[in-house]
C-alpha cells in the first residue's frame, strides 16, 4: 500500500557522510532558522517529491520541521532524503495516493502516533489541458479525484489530530486558475476553484480552533508539472512554448518552486500568526499587471 523512506535509515547507511556534512549543514539550519523557524513543527506535505512540493518540504526541513511526504510517486525518494540528510533536516517519505482515502488516513495515523501534527501542505495535483467539449468524464474524474477529492481527504484526516494537538496551520495550493478565466483549463480551474472556496470553509469553521487555513495561487512555476505540460501538449515546439508561456507573466519569466516555498514557509510559520482564510497569488504580476 504505502512504502516509507526515511532520513535516519539513511544515516545509518551513510554515518561517515552525514558527519563529514555536519559543520556545513548546521552553519545553514542556524542561518535559516535566524529567519524563520519550524522548529519542534510537524509538517506533512503531498506532492513534496518533486516541483513545488519538494522545494516546500526542502526548505521546511531547513527551518527545523520533521517533514512528512505523501507522494504517489517516490521513484526519487531516496535521492531527496539524501539531499534533505545532507543539510541536516529530518523528512520521511510515504508513497500514498492522495485520492484514496482509506490510504490517506491509514498513512495519516502512521504519522500523529508518532508526531503530531502542526502543518499540513496540500500540494499534490495533476493538470489537464482542454475546454468543455474536449474534456471527457474520464479527465473530469481524475481531475476531481486527485486535485479536489485528495485535498479533502487529507484535510478530513488530518484535521481532528491538528485539533487535538492544540491548533495548527492548513496551507493549501491553489491556482491564478481558481479565480481568472484561462483558456483551455476547464476542470482544471474547476478543482482549483474548489481548492479556494474549501480554504475559506476550512478557515471559517476551525478559526476558533487555532487552525489557520490559506492558500497560494501560483501563475507559473518553472517545474516538471509544466515541462510535462509542454511536452504532451506542444511536442517538437517545446522552447518556443516555454518562451511564450514565460512571457505572458508580466514579470517575463516563470516562477521557480523556491519562490513558491519562500511564501509557504511564512504562512505556515508563527511569524504568519494572523494570517487566515486568505488566497496569496504569487504570480509575477499575472493577476493585477495585464492593463
Ligand atoms: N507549476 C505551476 O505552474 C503551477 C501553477 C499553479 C499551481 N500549481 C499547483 O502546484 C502544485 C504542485 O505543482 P508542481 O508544478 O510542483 O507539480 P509536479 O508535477 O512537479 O509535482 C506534483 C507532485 O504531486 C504528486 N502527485 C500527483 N498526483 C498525486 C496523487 N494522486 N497522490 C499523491 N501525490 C500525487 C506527483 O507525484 C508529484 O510529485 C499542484 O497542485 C499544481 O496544480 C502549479
Amino acid at each position: 500500500m504505502f512504502q516509507l523512506y526515511q532520513t535516519s535509515a539513511y544515516l545509518r547507511h551513510q554515518k561517515g557522510k552525514f558527519i563529514t556534512n555536519f559543520s556545513h549543514s548546521f552553519i545553514r539550519i542556524l542561518f535559516v532558522n535566524k529567519m524563520i523557524s519550524l522548529k519542534n513543527k510537524v509538517s506533512v506535505i503531498t506532492g513534496g517529491c518533486s516541483g513545488i512540493g519538494k522545494a516546500i518540504a526542502t526548505k521546511f526541513a531547513a527551518a527545523g520541521s520533521q517533514v512528512h511526504i505523501l507522494d504517489k510517486n517516490v521513484d526519487n525518494a531516496l535521492f531527496l532524503v539524501n539531499e534533505i540528510a545532507d543539510t541536516g533536516g529530518k523528512v520521511e517519505i510515504h508513497q500514498c495516493d492522495v485520492s484514496i482515502q482509506k490510504d490517506v488516513i491509514k498513512v495519516m495515523q502512521k504519522i500523529s502516533v508518532l508526531h503530531p501534527i502542526d502543518i499540513l501542505v496540500n500540494n499534490a495535483g495533476i493538470a489537464h489541458v482542454g475546454n468543455l467539449e474536449n474534456t471527457s468524464e474520464e479527465n473530469m474524474d481524475l481531475l476531481y479525484s486527485v486535485n479536489i477529492k485528495g485535498v479533502y481527504n487529507c484535510m478530513y484526516a488530518a484535521i481532528g489530530e491538528i485539533v487535538k494537538n492544540g491548533g495548527g496551520v492548513i496551507l493549501n495550493m491553489a491556482s491564478v486558475a481558481s479565480s481568472i478565466g484561462i483558456s483551455d483549463r476547464f476542470a482544471y480551474s474547476m478543482t482549483k476553484g474548489a481548492v479556494l472556496t474549501m480554504t475559506y470553509s476550512v478557515a471559517k469553521d476551525y478559526v476558533d480552533k487555532g487552525i489557520r487555513c490559506n492558500c497560494i495561487s501560483p501563475a507559473r512555476i518553472h517545474t516538471p508539472f509544466v515541462e510535462g505540460f509542454i511536452k504532451k501538449n506542444y511536442p517538437g515546439k517545446e522552447k518556443e512554448m516555454f518562451e511564450a508561456l514565460s512571457a505572458t507573466q508580466p514579470i517575463g519569466r516563470m516562477g521557480e518552486p523556491e519562490e513558491v516555498a519562500s511564501l509557504a514557509l511564512f504562512l505556515c510559520s508563527d511569524e504568519a500568526s494572523f494570517i487566515t482564510g486568505t488566497d496569496y497569488p504569487l504570480d509575477g504580476g499575472f493577476l493585477k499587471l495585464h492593463g
